[in-house]
């Protein structure tokens, strides 16, 4: 057995407020802003072949018998559980029920596969109520879950996350809640390919994959790792060098939302046509629009290669940021430092939590049933809204060294905007979980 290396993990995940340009209104700077567009963009989309890939394979399974073929007949045992979800009620609105004995689901500091941004135990978080909260939905318990049972569904298939740092958060999530069931190193591994990392279980010939994909189509943002441009730049009409990856898959969940939001007044560069053709077209729009530049190519792309016989699409909800402590009745420059329970008022909404991104790629994913095509929302929003005590505040690796600035002013270095594991996303995972079992 190979000993762990220390994972690759990208660095740099959270989000950068981004100035935005110059307006272009005279022509010399419109040149000016569209060459520097030009070269980033030629530099960025060229960089694909060349790329080096960074590969690391953890857990190497050469020495594991691995028995892929096993077990088509415990598939019939599922029916018996059928009944713990009743079909019509509406997991989305419920209330957090402190339980500390059936949570947490699995521990953050014995997770093989948990990464350090998100570890926030194992980098000194001293309270543990965060990890001991279960989803009661009004009117009906959740599903189960049963890692094996998720193992055996996944048997031959391959499931991938694709979207930006908070699906990756929500596929480490689920990466933890099924390995512990796999106690023998040499029937698991994580794999780092570029933009893509893999979970394997060997013994089910299951992957769970994440792809860093921020905006869904092709943009100036994905590389996985150096994503600070000073420009945001989508491709409208490209979204193939993405699709690629995930064409084959079982299941895929998408994600997109932290990156179309507004921190001050940027907008958002559309870029159309392409340079080899000659038909290249540059256009600025508020990122709310560019957000529906990117839903509508990806309905698209599902409309025209989608089996729906094989697929089966999800795509998870908007994840609140709590950046807004007046939200809550903090003060703002505390952000979510020291919260320690969740917000309990009922029906609790953050005015800072756009709803209407998740109605609008509703809506786009709608026009997909008349193809037979269904996208499932996994509508998270308003239940991790409620879980301002859920972030890693200041509780994990920071890649940077700190400033004395930072040091001195632990707001400003926060994380309120990725999840503590175990923790909220478990409960998306849940959702997941329950539509791919029961409904
Ligand atoms: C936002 O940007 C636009 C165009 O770039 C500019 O016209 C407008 O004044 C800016 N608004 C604010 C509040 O900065
Ligand atoms: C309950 O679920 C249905 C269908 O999923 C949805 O249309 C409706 O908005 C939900 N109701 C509430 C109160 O969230
Ligand atoms: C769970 O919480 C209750 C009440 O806070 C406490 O009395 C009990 O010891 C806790 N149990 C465990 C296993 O931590
Ligand atoms: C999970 O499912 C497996 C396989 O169906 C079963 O043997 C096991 O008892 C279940 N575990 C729990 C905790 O229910
Ligand atoms: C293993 O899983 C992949 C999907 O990830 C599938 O294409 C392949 O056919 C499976 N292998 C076997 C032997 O079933
Ligand atoms: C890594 O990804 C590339 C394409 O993105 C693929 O061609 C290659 O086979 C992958 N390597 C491994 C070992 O999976
Ligand atoms: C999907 O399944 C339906 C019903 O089982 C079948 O009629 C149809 O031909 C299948 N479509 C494809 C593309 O395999
Ligand atoms: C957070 O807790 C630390 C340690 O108890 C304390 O020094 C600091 O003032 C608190 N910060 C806020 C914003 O509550
Ligand atoms: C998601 O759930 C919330 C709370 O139940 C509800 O208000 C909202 O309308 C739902 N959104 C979608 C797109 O279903």
């Amino acid at each position: 057995m190979k000993p762990e290396v220390t994972p690759k993990v990208p660095a740099g995940t959270k989000m950068m407020a981004l100035q935005s340009p110059v307006g272009l209104r005279s022509v010399v700077s419109y040149l000016v802003v569209f060459f520097i567009v030009a070269s980033s963009i030629t530099f960025l989309f060229n960089r694909g072949q060349e790329a080096q890939v960074r590969m690391v394979v953890e857990h190497g399974h050469q020495e594991a018998q691995v028995n892929v073929a096993a077990a088509e007949h415990q598939q019939q045992q599922w029916g018996a559980d059928l009944q713990e979800s009743s079909d019509e009620c509406n997991w989305s609105t419920g209330r957090w029920v402190y339980d500390n004995v059936s949570r947490p689901l699995y521990s953050g500091l014995e997770c093989a596969f948990i990464f350090p941004e998100v570890a926030c135990d194992k980098y000194g978080r001293k309270d543990v109520m965060y990890q001991h909260w279960k989803w009661q939905p009004h009117g009906c318990d959740l599903p189960r879950f049963n890692a094996t049972k998720l193992l055996e569904k996944l048997r031959n298939k391959r499931l991938v996350f694709v979207g930006d740092s908070v699906n990756r958060n929500q596929w480490v999530s689920l990466v933890c809640m099924v390995e512990a069931s796999i106690p023998d190193v040499r029937l698991k591994a994580r794999i780092f390919n570029d933009s893509l990392i893999s979970f394997k279980a060997f013994e089910y010939n299951a992957t769970i994959d994440f792809y860093w994909s921020p905006l869904l189509v092709e943009s100036n943002s994905d590389n996985p790792i150096i994503h600070r441009v000073t420009y945001r730049i989508i491709r409208a009409d490209r979204i193939e060098k993405h699709a690629s990856v995930w064409r084959d898959a079982d299941i895929i969940v998408f994600n997109s939302y932290v990156w179309w939001r507004k921190q001050k007044n940027e907008t958002m560069k559309v870029m159309y046509g392409s340079f080899e053709d000659g038909d290249e077209r540059l256009d600025e729009v508020e990122m709310i629009d560019g957000f529906e530049i990117a839903l509508k190519k990806l309905t698209e792309w599902l409309g025209e290669n989608i089996d729906k016989n094989k697929t089966r699409i999800f795509f998870a909800g908007s994840s609140p940021a709590h950046v807004w402590a007046s939200n809550w009745g903090g003060e703002d420059k505390n952000k979510c430092l020291n919260e320690t329970e969740p917000i309990y008022k009922a029906g609790y909404k953050a005015p800072t939590t756009d709803y209407s991104m998740m109605a609008k790629a509703k809506s786009h994913f709608a026009t997909l049933e008349k193809k037979g095509i269904h996208v499932q929302i996994l509508n998270i929003t308003e239940l991790s809204d409620y879980r301002k005590d859920g972030h890693p505040m200041v509780y994990r690796r920071q890649f940077v060294p700190l400033t004395k600035e930072q040091i001195a002013n632990p707001a400003s270095y926060a994380d309120c905007t990725h999840w503590c594991l175990p923790g909220v996303p478990d409960v998306w995972n849940e959702f997941l979980y329950g539509y791919l079992m029961y409904r």
